[in-house]
């Protein structure tokens, strides 16, 4: 792969002092306005377009690519001419475009565990922003996903914070190589540990938990150059994100050395004032905020007035505002957009078929096969009748989620497929041509139908059961389960799905379920009724055709769940990396286990682990070990595997949980090959945050976990010494 130059190029020394000539001249409000970003939403409309016409912003939101012209213009002609930034929700790909490549959500793109494959995606989204006019992706989403009722968890890379470190700064690495785009690390701080899973609360965590397991992904993507971030709505021990200097100023900024712009979330400074009732007007607000370090307020427009009046009372001392005015105009540098260098490919990209192969893979290594008796692969040559059942088999909504031109800015419910769409009843038709398929939906997720309409739904879908020799039975959740103020007090399956998995699996063997959800649902009933389940989350636009290919046995497994399964809504958190339960267990009427852990996946391909061997059993805390362990593919399959190393300190002055990741490779075995893979360690990866917040690596016995489903472990034990 093409080596990528995220790190943002050096600012030349012209370009430098442009900026600062720039800033030499610019008015009060001519400032303020560049840290001023705006929708349409925001103004009645003759306001806004006289703020279009005016020029003087420093970013738009969620304007596509057609429509930049007149914006452009408009900067184009004003007094200093500095161009807008032109900010777009591009999350899984480009998708609020019509006919741009949708790739798999965050969470289903985690599931191969593959920094090249998410670096890619990266780069093609930013291609096809960049060659739309656009200029800024407002992601990656950094936050971890432990609270499965948040309505987000789907936009995560799901809930191990190394993962999300390294995925994280791998789609950095895509989206701004040469400049593209600039990316934005969002929702900093700790937002999907809101209390209760209810968007945008409280948090309660102390910050030494937020520096052991909130705080390094955003750390992670610092050093990977990330030019914008975003702060949460949230806020933490009583204290909104976007008026904590801690977190800011001292620890964004001046710890961790962030020189990029942080913006606000969605009208954060009206939040301030009008809901969570922090500041008493405008003037404060725009006070709080400024001073403890955001640069750019998204959607406020009273914010204008309102920092316009902070720094004439002295309130904001005129060196914050070109503080932040610098962070700004040195992003836009970045980009090309300050000296009209900026480059753009040509618009052909978008949706491109190269995309489309890019697509395809990443929707292939975003399926996790999680329970196989035997029945997959399917073979083509008998497999007699096929009944396709369930209300998420040929709903390309449901398959696509959330973030696409179907659902933002605003739900559109008339929006047509992309043509490259492939449900799984279409992937499976074009993969079975000569196979007899018959579709029956059996039942609906959320929508209202008459109990004799569902009645009828039930029955035709038992009775296509009754007469296949194969059912593939696609359940999930759909949109309105999915997305911000869409918390989830239940995770069971809405509607009657349990009820058409147990009845159908009553009539027919043979059912292989396909989970098409945006996150974990409690599967037990499910698990009951399948000979075969996979799990897909949102898998994109083609999402479906890599489902046939799999069950076809065409292609291989190699996903593994970047997330844990809880047995019921009651068992969460069920996140792998707690700490161990020890007064006889947790719950008098569950089991203390998951039903499926972090790390689980299944694949036609089997692997045999050797014993995890140690470059040395003794080392010092500032030293570096390797771990060994030789894996046979035992199949006659090529297969790849994720291999995942954890570790627990086995004696410490603090709790420290169960286990935890260091480190993590997919690799690649040929059927009946040997790979030996080796992970190198510093044994810093060994620490844990004490009070005074620094990696305390403490003499003793560690345990090394060596796993292919964090569930199954080769062992060994290393001693770090005095
Ligand atoms: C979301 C952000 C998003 C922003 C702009 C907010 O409501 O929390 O993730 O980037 O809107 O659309």
């Amino acid at each position: 792969m093409k080596k990528s130059n995220a790190k943002p190029a050096k600012i030349s020394p012209e370009l430098e002092k442009k900026i600062e000539e720039l800033i030499g001249k610019m008015t009060l409000n001519e400032k303020v306005n560049q840290m001023l970003q705006l929708s349409y939403h925001a103004l009645p409309a003759e306001e806004f377009n006289k703020k279009v016409e005016a020029g003087l912003q420093g970013s738009y939101l969620h304007v596509l690519g057609p429509e930049t012209g007149r914006y452009n213009d408009g900067a184009a002609s004003s007094r200093l001419g500095i161009m807008p930034m032109f900010g777009i929700d591009a999350v899984h790909g480009h998708a609020l475009l019509h006919g741009a490549t949708v790739f798999p959500s965050q969470l289903a793109m985690a599931c191969s565990f593959d920094e090249e494959l998410v670096e890619k995606i990266g780069l093609a989204t930013a291609k096809e922003v960049a060659a739309d006019g656009l200029d800024w992706v407002f992601s990656p989403v950094l936050c971890i996903g432990r609270d499965l009722r948040w309505g987000r968890v789907d936009e995560t890379f799901g809930e191990d914070t190394l993962v999300v470190s390294r995925l994280g700064a791998a789609i950095i690495r895509g989206y701004q190589t040469d400049g593209l785009v600039a990316a934005c690390a969002k929702h900093y701080l700790a937002y999907g540990e809101a209390t209760g899973g209810r968007d945008a609360y409280d948090t309660e965590i102390t910050e030494r938990k937020a520096r052991e397991s909130f705080l390094p992904p955003f750390r992670a993507v610092v050093d990977a150059g990330c030019m914008t971030f975003m702060t949460a709505y949230g806020s933490i021990d009583g204290i909104p994100v976007m008026i904590s200097r801690r977190y800011l100023r001292e620890i964004l900024k001046d710890e961790f050395g962030f020189d990029g712009f942080v913006v606000t979330d969605w009208a954060n400074f009206q939040a301030l004032v009008k809901r969570q009732y922090i500041a008493k007007d405008e003037t404060e607000a725009a006070k709080l905020g400024v001073l403890a370090g955001n640069d750019m307020s998204m959607n406020t427009p009273e914010f204008e007035r309102g920092c316009t009046e902070a720094v004439e009372r002295g309130d904001i001392p005129m060196e914050f505002i070109d503080d932040a005015v610098r962070r700004i105009l040195r992003v836009k540098a970045r980009l090309g957009l300050l000296d009209g260098t900026r480059k753009r490919p040509d618009r052909s990209v978008i949706g491109c078929a190269e995309h489309e192969k890019l697509n395809y893979r990443a929707a292939l290594e975003s399926c996790v096969l999680l329970e196989n008796n035997g029945i997959l692969p399917l073979d083509r040559k008998k497999l007699g009748k096929v009944a396709v059942i369930g209300p998420n088999a040929d709903d390309w909504r449901a398959q696509i989620g959330d973030w696409t031109f179907l659902s933002h800015p605003s739900p559109n419910p008339d929006a047509e497929p992309n043509d490259v769409n492939v449900t799984v009843l279409s992937g499976l038709r074009a993969a079975l041509p000569d196979t007899e398929i018959v579709y029956e939906p059996g039942c609906v997720i959320e929508k209202e139908i008459s109990d004799e309409e569902s009645d009828r739904m039930m029955h035709a879908a038992i009775a296509a059961a009754r007469d296949a020799d194969v059912v593939v039975l696609v359940l999930g959740d759909d949109l309105a389960e999915n997305g911000e103020t869409k918390d989830r007090s239940d995770l069971t399956l809405y509607g009657r799905q349990n009820e058409l998995a147990r009845r159908i699996s009553a009539v027919c063997q043979n059912v292989v379920t396909v989970m098409v959800t945006g996150k974990p649902l409690v599967l037990g009933e499910v698990k009951k009724c399948s000979a075969a389940l996979l799990q897909c989350f949102n898998g994109g636009d083609l999402g479906g055709k890599a489902v046939a290919a799999l069950l076809l046995g065409d292609e291989n497994f190699s996903g593994k769940l970047p997330i844990s399964f809880p047995y019921s809504t009651g068992t969460l958190p069920c996140y792998y990396n707690q700490y161990d339960y020890w007064h006889d267990g947790r719950y008098m009427d569950a089991p203390t286990t998951n039903l499926y852990y972090f790390g689980r996946g299944l694949s036609y391909s089997e692997f045999e682990y050797g014993d995890v061997k140690l470059s040395s059993d003794k080392i010092s805390a500032d030293g570096e070990f390797a771990v060994t362990v030789d894996i046979k593919n035992v199949s006659e399959r090529d297969g790849v595997e994720v291999v995942q190393l954890y570790f627990r300190d086995l004696v410490c002055s603090r709790l420290t949980p169960v286990r935890t990741l260091i480190d993590f490779a997919r690799v690649e075995i040929p059927a009946g090959e040997t790979k030996t893979v080796t992970f190198r360690v510093p044994a810093s990866s060994l620490g844990f945050v004490s009070e005074k917040y620094d990696n305390v690596v403490e003499p003793g016995d560690f345990r090394l976990f060596v796993s292919g489903d964090g569930e199954h472990f080769k062992t060994a034990t290393l001693t770090v010494t005095e």
